[in-house]
């Protein structure tokens, strides 16, 4: 039996508050999993027996991307995965050698996996024989046998950087960090406390190679991914306690991994695009859901509700949807309403839509118990509500009191849950907000608690039983997938419900593959400017871990933001995915129309940049489907051979053609902002020119938005509107960004519905290329006209433009000040013109 030793004497402050809430740090008994000894050949790979009793699947999941499996008792067990989308798959072949010392295994590109007998030890190489991640062959895989843990560790190149692991309250980079996975309620949470709200245990690794020979053409930024498919708590250990290796590991479980190579391009972009293909990726939104949205806790009774809904109309400040938060049920018993706060629902819910608001509500996991109402009695009914371990139904306190909770890794009691949600798409319900799915339970008076606030136990007990879809298992199991099967159930539900609808649904808990699912918010944030910073690293790790449509509380949920940090936040928060603004009970107004005739303007123009990119965004919502990049993008997903954005957290990009560079300092009205090497780009408000690989001070006044357009790129825009049912026939304006050749394209749909599936679909692309511009259209949906452009960036002597070759365009009009020639189109316009220097 080989031992280890405990790690060494850097243990980190969460690591000790681990260990004491979880029992089991009997690291003697660890074992190595120790030598091949026999190996089975499948198609796909090897299965190993080891020494240790253990065994090892090795195979081709993809012909870049490599799978690991390791039954430490040797027996595997089912292949069920709650993050792997269920569709059919290839076999992908792999070519098996072996030598004395090794077992070498190729697919067809020549992607190879080295796999070492004595002892086993894992090497990956690309094609051309390159090493892009190898066993520390001081900690080869190994397993406690008394406990059931596991742990893997990988050997960490210096100056690797670590993206992704989900929702983290933590810098850009994960390097040097340790990282856990259990999904925790945490009100107020503070910068670097972890775990928070969601696991997703995939993380892409950055590594540049700043030594290559100018003439080597292998790219400078390399990537690959790691997915760490283990649904016990889980911990990541990115080079903390020794920055020459890292180790990832579980309670429980299999080790069972992937490896994505990122393939010839090693490039960000394609790890994740094989994440998502793994995973899922987020169905196009409806359209509404990319609107402005208000929340609070709570909006009641009904006639405040209204007055909220009027004081942005009447502010001619941009909404699409209204929340109501638990406020609305009577004694918080979900699918339920307080008839005396809400009397006639569907009346209210009907005059809002009318004037443009989408109604969306929350739904908690916990069902109080009451014999008197129906939910309860019919769950209690139907056995679909988690059990303690001698089997009786599990009660923990939430908002109503004492609840039970569905089972939602039970396929019956998600379909049961679900059946509830018809009674409110019936009164005009437009999407569901699930909450307090970790789950979250309030901690009893007689809770022995420690001085801390974010209680470990603050869920169900870890022995409580859950039916795991076929496979029965314990809470410390399933716990990190509860959220996840919530939004399911929700997701699914409203699928078959609505089958012409595209469902909404927001979460709070998640696991990897949520984005199949749910939008996700990053919970209970603070109005504080740290936050604010902290949203951006928080966002972008969530949109590169395969989670492209989040956002934060707008103005941060704890505390009252002056107005100032509430405008900044705004314009930080304006081009993330969902835009939503939402605090706390007792908070002072969040509106944005709140704080002051000064403050409405400068809230209303952020929300207005917003609406008159909505077809942008929607297009990038539209390119994650296709490739599963992110909307919100952090600088480095698009320029990994320019290392000086691998650290950047105070940018970032939507999708490839806009750099956002939000003031997130009080009293700030400058900022500098970093202009990834590969592209130029131009100022949105001034028009002037920046190069790529600079760094600039820009103008940064409290009414303004940082916002920079890549030179080549063309943008489609609209006209300010209310909500996005104004939207229908109304113009486009092609913003064309002038100083780079170019093409770009854009996508357009009836935003709803499923029409875009059979061919209700229609694609722009826009060349520039010299003095030609030229716009070619795919798709038979009839989308709206293009009917100006907008040339940004010609400088002070404005070119003409010309329709085909020749014709002269009338109406063009300069505005020196925003460095653009608008250049209204007729309705017949052509296709194709020539910019005249
Ligand atoms: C939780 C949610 C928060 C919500 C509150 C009341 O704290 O995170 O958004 O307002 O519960 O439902």
């Amino acid at each position: 039996m080989k031992k280890r030793l405990l790690p060494e004497i850097f243990i980190t402050a969460a690591f000790i508050l681990l260990c004491a809430a979880w029992p089991g740090e009997a690291r003697a008994a660890w074992r190595a999993v120790g030598d091949v000894q026999s190996v089975e050949r499948r198609p796909d790979g090897v299965v190993l027996t080891l020494t240790s009793g253990a065994r090892a699947a090795v195979t081709f999941h993809d012909l870049e991307v490599i799978r690991v499996r390791l039954a430490p008792r040797g027996a595997f067990g089912r292949d069920f995965s709650y993050a792997v989308e269920p569709k059919d798959r290839k076999t992908v072949a792999a070519k098996i050698s072996e030598t004395r010392d090794e077992i070498s295994l190729s697919s067809l590109d020549g992607t190879t996996v080295v796999i070492r007998r004595r002892p086993f030890l894992i090497t990956v190489r690309d094609p051309r024989g390159r090493t892009i991640v190898e066993d520390d062959p001081a900690r080869p895989h190994a397993f406690d046998p008394e406990t059931g843990e596991v742990e893997a560790t990988k050997l960490r190149p210096e100056w690797e950087t670590y993206y992704g692991f989900g929702e983290k309250a933590m810098p850009m980079s994960r390097h040097t960090q340790h990282l856990v996975m259990w999904n925790t309620d945490t009100y107020g949470y503070p910068r670097g406390l972890d775990p928070i709200y969601q696991s997703i245990g995939f993380f892409i690794a950055l590594r540049h190679h700043g030594d290559l020979p100018r003439a080597e053409p292998y790219p400078r930024g390399h990537a690959y991914g790691l997915f760490f498919d283990n649904t016990h708590r889980t911990h990541f250990d990115m080079g903390k306690t020794a920055p020459h290796r890292y180790t990832f590991g579980a309670q429980g479980g299999e080790l069972n991994y992937y490896v994505f190579t990122g393939g010839r391009e090693r490039t960000p972009r394609r790890v994740l695009q094989d994440y998502t293909e793994l995973t899922g990726r987020t169905p196009l939104p409806p359209l509404w859901a990319l609107g402005n949205q208000q929340s609070r806790w709570s909006y009641f009774p009904e006639a405040r509700v209204r007055e909220v809904a009027r004081g942005f109309r009447e502010t001619r400040t941009p909404a699409d949807v209204i929340y109501l938060d638990i406020d609305y049920m009577d004694g918080y018993r979900v699918f339920t309403w307080d008839k005396t706060r809400f009397p006639d629902p569907p009346k209210l819910i009907g005059d809002l839509r009318r004037d443009g608001f989408r109604t969306v509500v929350i739904i908690d996991p916990g069902i109080k118990v009451d014999m008197n109402y129906h939910v309860y009695r019919e769950g209690q009914a139907g056995g679909h509500f988690v059990k303690d371990e001698k089997g009786a139904e599990f009660h923990g306190t939430v908002w109503p009191g004492t609840c039970a909770f569905p089972d939602f890794t039970s396929a019956a009691a998600r379909e049961w849950f679900a059946s509830y949600y018809r009674r409110h798409l019936e009164e005009g319900v437009a999407g569901f907000w699930n909450d307090m799915n970790e789950p979250g339970i309030f901690l009893s008076e007689t809770t022995p608690k420690p001085d801390i606030y974010h209680h470990p136990m603050k869920t169900f007990p870890l022995d409580a039983r859950h039916a795991g879809d076929g496979e029965p298992g314990t809470h410390a199991r399933y716990h990190n997938v509860y959220g996840m099967q919530m939004a399911r159930a929700t997701f699914e539900g409203l699928r078959k419900l609505r089958p012409d609808e595209r469902p909404f649904v927001l979460t709070r808990a998640g696991y990897a593959g949520i984005q199949r699912f749910s939008a996700v918010w990053t919970g209970d944030n603070v109005a504080s400017w740290d936050h604010l910073r902290l949203s951006i690293p928080m966002l972008a790790n969530l949109g590169v871990s395969g989670v492209p449509f989040v956002g934060s509380d707008v103005g941060g949920f704890s505390g009252n933001p002056s107005p100032e940090l509430y405008a900044r936040w705004l314009q930080a928060a304006a081009l993330t995915p969902f835009l939503r603004s939402h605090s706390e009970a007792g908070s002072n107004p969040h509106e944005p129309y709140s704080f002051g005739p000064r403050f409405t303007d400068i809230n209303r123009a952020s929300i207005e940049l917003r609406y008159r990119l909505l077809p942008y965004l929607y297009s990038v919502f539209r390119e994650h489907t296709q490739t599963g990049a992110p909307v919100m993008r952090p600088l480095w997903f698009e320029y990994p051979a320019d290392d000086r954005t691998y650290l950047n957290e105070d940018q970032y990009l939507v999708g490839r053609d806009l750099l956002v560079a939000p003031v997130v300092t009080e009293g700030v009205t400058k900022r500098k902002v970093y202009f990834p090497r590969g592209d130029a780009w131009v100022d949105w408000w001034t028009g002037k020119r920046y190069e790529g690989g600079t760094e600039a001070e820009v103008e940064a006044p409290l009414d303004r938005l940082p916002l920079f357009a890549r030179a080549g790129a063309a943008i489609p825009t609209q006209p300010v509107v209310q909500h996005t049912g104004e939207m229908v026939g109304l113009p486009l304006t092609l913003v064309v960004v002038r100083g780079a050749d170019g093409v770009s394209s854009f996508y357009e749909d009836s935003g709803e519905g499923y029409e875009h599936r059979r061919g209700g679909a229609r694609t722009t692309e826009v060349t520039q290329r010299g003095n030609g511009l030229d716009i070619a259209r795919r798709g038979d949906y009839r989308g709206r006209r293009v009917g100006a452009l907008e040339l940004l960036g010609v400088g002070a002597a404005p070119p003409r433009v010309l329709m085909g070759g020749d014709i002269a365009l009338a109406h063009e009009r300069f505005e020196p000040a925003s460095g653009r020639l608008v250049v209204p189109l007729p309705v017949d316009a052509p296709v194709s013109f020539t910019i005249v220097p």
